[in-house]
């Protein structure tokens, strides 16, 4: 039987009663805070955006196109016009550039006539695959994560530099 006046006891039954306490209470906030700061975690798988359908891309032509960009940081989810460039030799397989030089960041341009990417700021030029032909551009064009799903082509704002 626990006395009131012993102390060994009450502290005990002190130390007891919080401890269930604070089991409690855990148990009971688990959840919520799994709910509030589960956007942390899922932030790596998101933030694909929707470029079009892959029947409207040419084979073998580069094709410059605008979409609406969707990127999700956290609870905070922005959209914002963008444009990528988009090539595709078989009609299966797409590669997607950053529309910005690896210069300086200058928009270039698919030169038909010569079958380059020419960038007029300082006069950088790629291949077809990216690869930097000539000019100050210190790496080949940076490239976009993609797929393809229900016909429709992905893209996912993270660059991938490829290897000089
Ligand atoms: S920004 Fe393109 S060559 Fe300088």
């Amino acid at each position: 039987m626990i006395t009131v006046e012993d102390p060994v006891r009450r502290t005990l039954l002190k130390r007891g009663i919080a401890l269930m306490g604070g089991l409690l209470f855990a148990g009971l906030m688990a959840p919520a805070g799994g709910y509030f700061l589960a956007p942390l975690w899922r932030h790596s798988d998101e933030g694909w955006s929707e470029v079009g359908p892959v029947s409207a891309i040419p084979v073998g032509t580069p094709i410059k196109v605008d979409f609406v960009e969707r990127k999700k940081d956290g609870w905070a989810t922005t959209e914002g016009r963008a444009s990528v460039w988009i090539v595709t030799t078989d009609g299966a397989q797409f590669t997607v550039y950053d529309p910005r030089c690896t210069h300086l960041g200058c928009p270039y341009r698919w030169d038909t006539e010569k079958g380059v990417f020419l960038c007029p700021c300082h006069t950088a030029i790629f291949d077809m695959d990216g690869h930097v032909l000539s000019g100050p551009a210190p790496r080949p064009l940076d490239r976009l994560l993609t797929k393809v799903e229900d016909g429709r082509l992905l893209i996912r704002a993270v660059t991938h530099p490829q290897e000089t």
